[in-house]
């Protein structure tokens, strides 16, 4: 898709518009600001259906108006879209009102001019305008043999804005880079389990790897067994397919520069393996590898932006399937920092290969921040809906910061707390630590604090728990149902934010 800027045409002289629709962000309720000479080559019909309808411009309403070819030569409608309150338009709305006007017409026009008013800040956030569009574009590639829509294609988007222009085009053109890379982790973590295997991700990895010039090393199964990484090998027990462990390293801080480990899981299907789940919604388990996803995009376009640190991206790749020769609830496994688990529930497996890949990046990279990011637990979507991830760690000016760079993305992050009565909860009577909590509640919390006790005293460290945000059940306004690459762009502002304070 093509991305370009201006500001919208002087003196409302709407023929220099090239597009065949022209949307225009509307504030609830408040019509001052409406781009000049719209309402002209619709014959005045905005004002008419304005004046019935005061209360137009709630958040992701729209109404649309045609117009004739004798009144301009490419546009066939102009279109009002709302934008809701102006002051309530944080960067998550704006991210999806951009989303939601993408979605409507990706089938239906080839071309877009896009008006936003000046409250809406885009100079701020353009990059938000572009990655929210090209998400509503987003063709989820369903694999039907007959095609259900149209077969038009957006190709190019017009901002139109009152900005410093200059200001625009650089967070349009970061937003497309970012863009290109939200498609592709999107179109893998919707692909199903028979064709994304670990296989086939170690795949992408390498693709990503030789693209953007990264180091990589891709350890097998046996190389992971013999390295030690007993905890994170157990859940590959009762698969057919190989586990891999890739891990991919941007060196752009030099060797006194600071570093920052993404780990994301990378469970290709999770059926729970022996302690099996129950088959309602078990097929939405072939997502459980959105965040290796989203790390390894993350890192793709951290290649791409070059900021001055150092990003090592380390996932485990493995299916948790039963089998006479999978692990048994009870079995004992050691890790490559030296301590026994219990493992009592063998779909409690994020966790498993997490903590040995934590151990791994920080014996070898010695990381001074860690971001983890998993679906790791049913909890944190009982805990909050899919209105946030959940985010747990320390220090807490770290967690602050993850939280902030998550909130001018557009992407939700609810803390929970660590406290040490969850660890209580995950005593083992015969190993070091038990991988679920021997009593009810706190799930994601007992999840995070058994990550803890594979993280050291000294690194900042965030666990992301995106089971809330990863995967869109249902098909949204401004969302198709499927992947949403959450949290890829907080991955990849945060290694920017840290560049700049190193
Ligand atoms: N992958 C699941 C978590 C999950 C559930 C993600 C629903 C997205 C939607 C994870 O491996 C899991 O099975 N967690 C268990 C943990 C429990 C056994 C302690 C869970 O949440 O039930
Ligand atoms: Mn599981
Ligand atoms: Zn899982």
């Amino acid at each position: 898709m093509k991305v370009t800027v201006n500001n919208p045409p002087a003196g409302g002289d709407l023929a220099k518009i090239s597009a065949e629709c022209l949307v225009c962000g509307v504030w609830q309720g408040d019509f001052k600001n409406l781009a000049a000479g719209v309402d002209e080559i619709v014959d005045g019909a905005i004002s008419r259906f304005l004046k019935k309808n005061e209360k137009f411009g709630k958040l992701y309403d729209a109404a649309n108006f045609s117009v004739s070819p004798k009144k301009h030569k490419s546009l066939e409608k102009v279109v009002l879209f709302g934008l809701g309150k102006k002051e309530k338009l944080e960067p998550l709305y704006l991210r999806q009102f951009a989303a939601a006007v993408g979605k409507v017409y990706a089938k239906e026009a080839k071309s877009l001019a896009l008006y936003l008013p000046k409250e809406a800040k885009v100079g701020e956030r353009a990059d938000l305008v572009v990655i929210g569009f090209s998400a509503g574009v987003f063709d989820p590639g369903h694999r039907k043999s007959e095609v259900e829509n149209g077969k038009l294609k957006m190709e190019s988007l017009e901002i139109l804005t009152e900005e410093d222009l200059k200001k625009v085009k650089d967070g349009a053109e970061k937003g497309l880079i970012v863009s290109v890379t939200v498609d592709k982790v999107r179109e893998v973590v919707n692909l199903p389990a028979n064709i994304v295997t670990p296989e086939q991700m170690v795949k992408f990895a390498k693709k990503i790897a030789a693209d953007k010039k990264l180091k990589i090393e891709v350890f097998s199964e046996k190389q992971v067994n013999e390295m030690g990484m007993g905890i994170m090998a157990s859940v590959a027990k009762g698969s057919e397919e190989d586990l891999y462990f890739v891990v991919l390293r941007y060196l752009g801080g030099g060797s006194a520069g600071k570093t920052l480990a993404l780990v994301g899981k990378g469970i290709t299907f999770d059926s729970g393996g022996i302690s099996i789940k129950p088959s309602e919604s078990m097929e939405w388990m072939k997502m459980d590898m959105a965040g290796a996803a989203a790390c390894l995009g993350a890192m793709e376009v951290i290649a791409k932006l070059k900021p001055k640190i150092n990003v090592v991206c380390a996932v485990p790749l493995t299916e948790n399937l039963p089998s006479g020769k999978a692990s048994k609830p009870g079995d004992v496994v050691k890790g490559f920092s030296g301590k026994t688990v219990e493992i009592v529930n063998t779909d409690a497996e994020g966790r498993l290969v997490l903590a040995d890949a934590l151990s791994y990046v920080q014996d070898k990279f010695k990381p001074d921040f860690i971001v983890d990011v998993a679906t790791l637990t049913g909890a944190s979507i009982v805990a909050l809906g899919n209105w946030a991830s959940a985010i747990l760690g320390r220090p807490q000016n770290f967690i602050g910061e993850v939280i902030k760079t998550g909130e001018d993305a557009g992407e939700r992050f609810w803390q929970l707390p660590l406290y040490e009565e969850y660890r209580d909860q995950l005593k083992s009577y015969i190993a070091d630590i038990a991988n679920i909590s021997s009593v009810r509640g706190g799930g994601t919390e007992t999840g995070a604090k058994f990550l803890e006790e594979f993280v050291g005293g000294k690194v900042a460290w965030a666990h992301l728990d995106i089971a809330p945000n990863a995967w869109e059940e249902n098909e949204r306004s401004y969302a198709s149902r499927g992947a949403s690459g959450i949290p890829l762009l907080t991955l990849v502002n945060l290694a920017l934010k840290l560049a700049r304070e190193n």
